[in-house]
């Protein structure tokens, strides 16, 4: 698989919208992990590195944000700016968040729990494996 955007219900209200996701129904994995990323400065970038193992799902709750994805050969930008979508990304490729909005909020679920093993935080080392496999 390749990262690619999933859309997830929405549950239109007058009293407000509601949306969700579940596995299998809207996820292709089991959560084991949800972290967020808020309070990121203008002008910061958050996530460059790749995941030898772990996949994981990506939305703007809040805000605005932009997900570069690099598979060893070339680059792609993801835009999140709905909390009604988000952005899969499989294992082993380079992921880089960043042009945060004011008071966006990131949020991630994972198939791993946290394992700094699992993580390669360099560029060329990543594009050595990519390449390789
Ligand atoms: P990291 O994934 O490197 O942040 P980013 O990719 O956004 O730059 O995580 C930063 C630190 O937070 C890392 O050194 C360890 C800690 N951390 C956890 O303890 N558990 C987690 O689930 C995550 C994502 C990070």
């Amino acid at each position: 698989m390749i990262p690619h955007i999933i859309e997830l219900p929405k549950i239109y209200d007058k009293r407000g919208n509601l949306s969700f996701f579940e596995q299998p129904n809207q996820l292709p994995f089991q959560i084991e992990r949800t972290y967020w990323i808020y309070d990121v400065p203008g002008g910061e970038t958050r996530g460059s590195h790749a995941f030898k193992e772990q996949q994981e799902f990506i939305i703007a709750l809040s805000g605005s944000f932009d997900v570069i994805i690099h598979d060893g050969k070339e680059e792609k930008k993801f835009s999140l700016n709905r909390s009604y979508y988000g952005l899969y990304i499989p294992n082993m490729f380079w992921r880089k968040l960043e042009n945060f909005s004011t008071n966006s909020l990131a949020l991630i679920v994972s198939d791993k729990h946290y394992n700094e093993h699992d993580y390669i935080r360099n560029f060329e080392d990543f594009k050595t494996l990519a390449n390789g496999k």
